[in-house]
């Protein structure tokens, strides 16, 4: 295993403009970019972003049957949404590693958003560090993948 899919959900393509005091002024391809910088040049990176549930299911469909690490930042499916769940479990149950990241820290936010359906089955969890916890989850992936 030496590829990562990179997943992202609702809103988060509109990073950079969308409510920067809470998610920072980078966009999803600055992150992007920072990661790709930083990878090994034998470590393939896919990332991904979409506004809907099916399409995401179906990209954690992908990495299972291609044996990818995952790191996922849900977005507000984080909060309710037990497909993605499923689907996340299916990847972590195989023996893949996945990381869920959020770029704030939702504890300290609504309380709709103290609570992850995902986090019980993901390996696990990086938040509140902004685009730094994509960096975070970046070189933890690397550690599970052995390198
Ligand atoms: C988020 C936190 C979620 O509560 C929110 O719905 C998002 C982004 C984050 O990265 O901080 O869309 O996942």
């Amino acid at each position: 295993m030496n590829s990562v899919l990179i997943l992202n959900g609702p809103n988060l393509g509109r990073l950079g403009s969308r409510e920067p005091e809470i998610y920072g002024s980078l966009s999803l391809a600055d992150i992007e970019a920072i990661l790709r910088a930083d990878a090994p040049e034998d470590v393939a990176l896919r990332f991904e972003q979409t506004d809907d549930e099916a399409t995401l299911m179906g990209f954690l469909h992908e990495a299972l049957d291609a044996r990818m690490g995952v790191i996922l930042n849900p977005a507000a499916f984080t909060h309710y949404s037990y497909a993605i769940r499923d689907a996340c479990a299916m990847v972590t149950s195989a023996g893949l590693p996945l990381i869920e990241v959020h770029l704030s820290n939702p504890h300290s936010r609504e309380e709709f958003r103290h609570r992850s359906v995902i986090s019980g089955v993901a390996t696990g969890v990086i938040l509140g560090f902004g685009a730094d916890s994509y960096r975070l989850a970046m070189t933890q992936m690397m550690t599970l993948l052995g390198r």
